[in-house]
């Protein structure tokens, strides 16, 4: 369970990238934060995954109050988080095989039988081709994601934060991608995930958060947001409440 409670982000003391946005998301839940560039996105996620420190306010995960605990604690904390940024930064003098079983080890999967079985599983669930043949430097940019999509799935994390994670993913990616999720989910993990990509928002999203300078817009599940926006028949889909809440 994530909770997160009036946080604000000022980067220069000015301004706020996010500024007193409180949500929450249930395990088993999937929240689709949505906006325009510079909304807030990227920073609300980096705020979640603990890289980033907040100006003020709390995130709780599993109740605890991330920016406030011991140093022991946060890492136990950090081994349940699995986070892709928006822009993928691999090791890359190693294959792709090579990094998902460091990363691995990393997570702390001591058993290398165990570990090996793991890696082949993802190489095979997520098309990385010639896993052991080419240095992640080689892929392209969807190959990429990919392999930074599978490696954080290597540890089964209980909250997943993902940065426009459809980005330079080919549709199979995208299916790939979007079964995994759906398989967390169900297994009661707590899901982040910002997109612009309202298809996917719409397929995949219990809640909705949609964010414009740091300040929320619209906090709901997708029918609360159908309640809310639908036209004089009643009609409507996401893409049209988007247009009506930030314009265009
Ligand atoms: N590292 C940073 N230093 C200073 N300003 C930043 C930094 N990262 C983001 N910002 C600013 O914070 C605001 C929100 O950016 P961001 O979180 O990247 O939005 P989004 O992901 O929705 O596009 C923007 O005005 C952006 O310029
Ligand atoms: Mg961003």
């Amino acid at each position: 369970m994530l909770q997160v409670i009036s946080l604000s982000k000022s980067y220069d003391h000015k301004t706020y990238a996010v500024n007193e946005l409180s949500f929450a998301v249930e395990n088993g839940h999937i929240l689709a934060l949505l906006g325009h560039n510079g909304a807030g996105k990227s920073t609300m996620l980096r705020l979640v995954s603990t890289m980033l420190q907040a100006s003020s306010g709390q995130v709780l995960i599993d109740g605890i109050d991330v920016f406030g605990t011991e140093a022991d604690q946060l890492r136990e904390i950090k081994r349940k988080i699995g986070f892709v940024p928006e822009t993928v930064n691999l090791l890359e003098y190693l294959t792709a095989w090579e990094y998902l079983f460091y990363i691995g080890q990393m997570y702390g999967i001591e058993d290398e039988t165990l570990l090996t079985s793991k890696v082949n599983e993802l190489v095979e669930r997520f098309g990385i081709t010639e896993a052991r043949e080419k240095t992640t430097s080689d892929y392209s940019s969807g190959l990429k994601k990919r392999i930074s999509i599978a490696s954080i799935m290597i540890n089964q994390p209980r909250l997943l934060l993902l940065d426009e994670p459809t980005a330079h993913l080919d549709p199979i990616g995208v299916k790939t991608l979007k079964d995994c999720l759906r398989e967390l989910r169900s297994e009661g993990a707590t899901i982040m995930l910002a997109t612009h990509q309202l298809d996917i928002a719409e397929q995949l999203a219990d809640e909705i958060l949609i964010i414009n300078e740091g300040q929320q817009l619209f906090y709901g599940t997708q029918d609360h947001l159908r309640e809310h926006f639908q036209d004089s028949d009643g009609q409507g889909n996401l893409e049209s409440f988007y247009s009506r809440l930030l314009g265009g």
